[in-house]
């Protein structure tokens, strides 16, 4: 479980703090979405899980263990993989699968659990058949998936991801949120940060942030039944939920309250059924 129990973070001393007093839990195996406006602390806070920040004041803990504690830092960072928001920050490999290797062979696992595992993980994202690629000539979205990849031979508990699809074509951002639900179905923790309201429905819970606090959290249902709240601080809704208003407004007695598309294929259905 993760815990965050009243953090504050400042980037200067004499700064604003980019944290103010955000307590939050994810629990094992949950799919969080942390979403909000820009400047509102979402990158500051997922740098807390893995210990690259440490709060200022309170405290952040991962399956019990500190990440002010320097002696369980390397434990911390084996639970938690991180996908950055810009794939080339994270490549340090010339290959796909060099690059693959290189969280495992800083374990010093043996060679040959080492090869194991790189071939699992870049089987489990689908791009096996990239393994010798030069990473430099990857597409954007192959290189969000090889990051992934990378992640996943470390074996983690949670992934942690700051908006996995920033820069992605659709077709590419639809591949790596498929990615993320199954890695969630195989068990995986997931800490989804996005400012896309439409991904953040596909999730468990919704933490939405603003100003470096919880401004309020929910199941998808409570969040988009609360769309004022959203609007305020400047969160524009997904076009399915605008499209569910504006048939309310003319007059149909639909839900608004959803934000995939499942959801509100089956309320437009029932209502044509009726
Ligand atoms: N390296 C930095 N130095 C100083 N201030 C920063 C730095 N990075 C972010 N900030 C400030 O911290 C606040 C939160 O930023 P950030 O966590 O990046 O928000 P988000 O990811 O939600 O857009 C913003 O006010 C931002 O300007
Ligand atoms: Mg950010």
């Amino acid at each position: 479980m993760i815990v965050f129990d009243n953090v504050y973070f400042q980037y200067e001393p004499e700064g604003i703090e980019a944290l103010c007093g955000v307590s939050l839990t994810v629990e094992d195996g949950e799919h969080v979405a942390v979403v909000g406006p820009n400047g509102c602390g979402k990158t500051t806070l997922i740098r807390h899980i893995n210990a690259l920040f440490t709060p200022s004041k309170g405290s952040v803990t991962i399956n019990g263990y500190d990440t002010q504690d320097a002696g369980r830092r390397n434990e911390i960072r084996q639970m938690i993989g991180m996908v950055f928001q810009n794939p080339d920050h994270q490549i340090v490999g010339m290959t796909v699968e060099e690059d693959c290797a290189f969280g495992p062979e800083n374990l010093r696992l043996p060679t040959g659990e080492i090869r194991e595992r790189v071939a699992e993980a870049l089987d489990r994202v689908g791009i096996a058949g990239l393994a010798g690629r030069n990473i430099e000539t990857l597409s954007g979205g192959e290189k969000r998936l090889a990051a992934i990849a990378g992640i996943l031979a470390m074996r983690p508990r949670y992934i942690a991801l700051d908006e996995p699809t920033a820069f992605l074509d659709p077709v590419s951002a639809r591949l790596v949120l498929e990615m993320i639900d199954k890695l969630h179905s195989d068990g995986v923790g997931i800490i989804h940060i996005t400012h896309n309201m439409a991904e953040a429905a596909g999730t468990e819970r919704i933490i939405v942030m603003n100003k470096g606090s919880v401004y309020f959290e929910g199941t998808p249902q409570v969040i988009f039944r609360n769309v004022d709240k959203l609007k305020t601080i400047g969160i524009s809704l997904p076009q399915i939920t605008e499209l569910l208003i504006r048939l309310r407004e003319s007059g149909l007695p639909v839900r608004t309250d959803i934000g995939d598309m499942d959801g509100a294929v089956s309320e437009i259905k029932g209502l044509i059924n009726k």
